[in-house]
């Protein structure tokens, strides 16, 4: 390989890596904001407030099922584990 050559090659690697950085960082920029909704505070949700998130997550399913008071969660809803990693208290 000239030396001409391996210049280019270099030169290539270093743009890359700036377009593919450049992506990311924008990508980490755009991330939207949360959007989750939050575990309301009203009496079906207060005691929650008080209890360690893993103790309550125990309980959601209670009200939260297709036959419960709350009825079934949205058909696309994601990974069903730890709510309220997810729905967090209102703060
Ligand atoms: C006693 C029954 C009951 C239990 C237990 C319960 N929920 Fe609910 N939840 C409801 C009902 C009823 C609604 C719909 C009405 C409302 O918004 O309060 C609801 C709504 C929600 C919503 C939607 C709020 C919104 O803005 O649309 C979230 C999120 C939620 N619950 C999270 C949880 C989590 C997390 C737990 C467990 C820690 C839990 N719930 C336990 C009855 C319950
Ligand atoms: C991986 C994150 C995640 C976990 C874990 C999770 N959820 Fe959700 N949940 C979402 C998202 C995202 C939505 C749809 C956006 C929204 O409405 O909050 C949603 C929607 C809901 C809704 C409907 C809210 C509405 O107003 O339409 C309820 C109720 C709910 N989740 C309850 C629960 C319960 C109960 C658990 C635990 C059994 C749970 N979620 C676990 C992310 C999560």
């Amino acid at each position: 390989m000239t030396e001409k050559k391996k210049g280019r090659k270099i030169l290539v690697y270093n743009l890359l890596f700036l377009v593919v950085g450049g992506a990311i960082v924008a990508f980490l920029l755009n991330a939207p904001k949360e959007t989750t909704h939050r575990m309301p505070r009203d009496d079906n949700h207060l005691r929650f407030y008080q209890m360690d998130k893993k103790a309550a997550e125990k309980f959601c399913g209670e009200c939260h099922n297709p036959t419960g008071q709350a009825g079934a969660l949205p058909k696309d809803h994601p990974s069903k584990f730890r709510c309220l990693l997810c729905h967090k208290k209102i703060s």
